[in-house]
């Protein structure tokens, strides 16, 4: 099988005044289609960075990204644009909504960026009828007009999702999306999520929770800067 995602030799340095802070320290890893891939490890062990770096939202020091055989940083400008807006969707811990907009605005903000204002003209009704399904399927059927700080955590975290989701990502990333969240609230994302994979969804999900992790259908764990 070819991955979909693959990382080989990742490290990540930060430069903090004469001192180097050696984050990882050669990672390799890859994702296959369909898989739901759960990285495990402790707070502070990059996570983050690593998940980052995956999606393009960072660069890593040395080392290399390959995504369906493309090497992101071979990519640039508007390719790159289009590969963090389109083939990749990012869930953050903390959601991250426009607290301006409603839930179904929310959602539809990746599809506009996309689309350009003359296209969105011709996709706009197929798309807000896509956002609603999506919505639907998260269970916000009934909070589509509410604004964000009108919701609970959880509501927020899946109307985070549906908005990752609206654009149809090849692989969806997860950055510790049930951590801010009570253990019932965060099972109903999991479930989320675990549909999602069972509908074909690629998923990689980053976390520090073992219960969590036990649950998954493969688990690495990253630890001294390496995947174990
Ligand atoms: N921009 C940055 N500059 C300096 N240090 C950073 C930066 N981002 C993260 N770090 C450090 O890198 C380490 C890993 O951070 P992070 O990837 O957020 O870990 P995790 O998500 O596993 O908790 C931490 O020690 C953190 O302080
Ligand atoms: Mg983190």
């Amino acid at each position: 099988m070819t991955a979909i995602l693959k990382a080989s030799q990742v490290h990540k340095s930060y430069k903090m005044g004469k001192r180097t802070l050696e984050v990882l320290r050669g990672v390799d890893l890859s994702v296959q289609a369909g898989q739901f891939l759960v990285i495990v490890g402790a707070s502070g062990s990059g996570k983050s960075t690593l998940l980052h770096i995956l999606g393009a939202l960072d660069r890593p020091t040395s080392g290399t990204v390959e995504f369906d055989g493309i090497r992101l940083n071979t990519l640039s400008g508007r390719r790159l644009d289009r590969f963090r807006n389109k083939t990749v969707g990012f869930v953050f811990q903390f959601y991250h909504l426009l607290n301006e907009l409603n839930v179904l605005e929310n959602v539809l903000v990746p599809a506009m960026a996309s689309a350009g204002t003359l296209r969105w003209l011709a996709v706009r009704n197929r798309t807000v009828q896509r956002a609603e399904h999506l919505l639907e399927q998260v269970g916000l059927k009934e909070r589509l007009r509410h604004k964000p700080y009108e919701l609970s955590g959880g509501e927020r975290q899946r109307a985070a999702l549906a908005r990752a989701l609206i654009n149809q990502p090849k692989v969806l990333l997860a950055d510790e999306p049930t951590g801010n969240l009570d253990s019932q609230t965060g099972s109903g994302i999991l479930e989320v999520l675990k549909a999602l994979h069972r509908d074909g969804q690629t998923i990689v999900m980053v976390t520090h929770d073992e219960r969590i992790a036990a649950c998954a259908q493969r688990v690495i764990r990253l630890c001294d800067g390496k995947v174990g």
